[in-house]
């Protein structure tokens, strides 16, 4: 298949936007912190300027993944065309903030590889799985442990520890603003062109 070239290229919407593109994917188990530190993250280089779009395993789940369940298939399936949707955010120049289980480290490689590694950034949330299923936010952990929920991560499904994480948060450990000024340290030079 031919790719069609148009004249308005991503250099030319990064110079628009005054800034650079970049993929902060965050990964980890239900409930480890995943979408609060995606949420202060943006909201912080909201405030700042910067044009930014978040997406979270949740709300994916419930449009353009809502034909995928959660056996390793599909979750890689679902990764894939996350990571399709994240390259093209990152082609119009956007900073996408990624929350997704992600459980494992071959899918999360693929996504650095497409967008190229200097386009992103793996943040693992490092949340013991006795902390998370002691809040159990969403009472998953207890429908899991019942036998109600199939292959669920940490319970009846991997989850593989990411090798080389960029970043990695102690977010039972850390104080979140601690968390948020380490991110923004690492994030803020990669997309500052000011
Ligand atoms: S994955 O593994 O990356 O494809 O998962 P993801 O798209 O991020 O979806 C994770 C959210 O779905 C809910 N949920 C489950 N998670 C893990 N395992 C099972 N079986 C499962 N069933 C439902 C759960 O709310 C996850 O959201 P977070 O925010 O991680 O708690």
């Amino acid at each position: 298949m031919i790719r069609q070239n148009f004249k308005v290229d991503r250099t030319k919407r990064q110079n628009l936007l005054n800034q650079r593109p970049l993929l902060v994917w965050f990964t980890g188990l239900s409930g480890s912190g995943k979408s609060t530190l995606s949420n202060l993250l943006e909201v912080e280089l909201h405030e700042s300027g910067y044009k930014t779009y978040a997406l979270d395993g949740d709300n994916i789940r419930q449009g353009l993944c809502n034909d995928l369940a959660f056996t390793e298939e599909d979750r890689v399936e679902n990764i894939r065309r996350i990571g399709e949707v994240a390259r093209l955010f990152l082609d119009s120049g956007v900073i996408v903030l990624n929350s997704f289980v992600s459980p494992f480290e071959k899918d999360r490689e693929a996504v650095r590889n497409l967008v190229g590694s200097d386009n992103f950034i793996e943040v693992f949330v490092d949340c013991p799985l006795e902390v998370c299923e002691a809040r159990d936010v969403k009472g998953l952990y207890k429908k899991a442990r019942e036998g109600k929920i199939r292959n669920f991560t940490g319970i009846t499904s991997p989850f593989e520890v990411p090798q080389k994480p960029d970043v990695i948060i102690k977010s039972a450990e850390e104080d979140p603003k601690d968390s948020l000024h380490k991110l923004l340290s690492i994030v803020e030079p990669k997309i500052s062109i000011r």
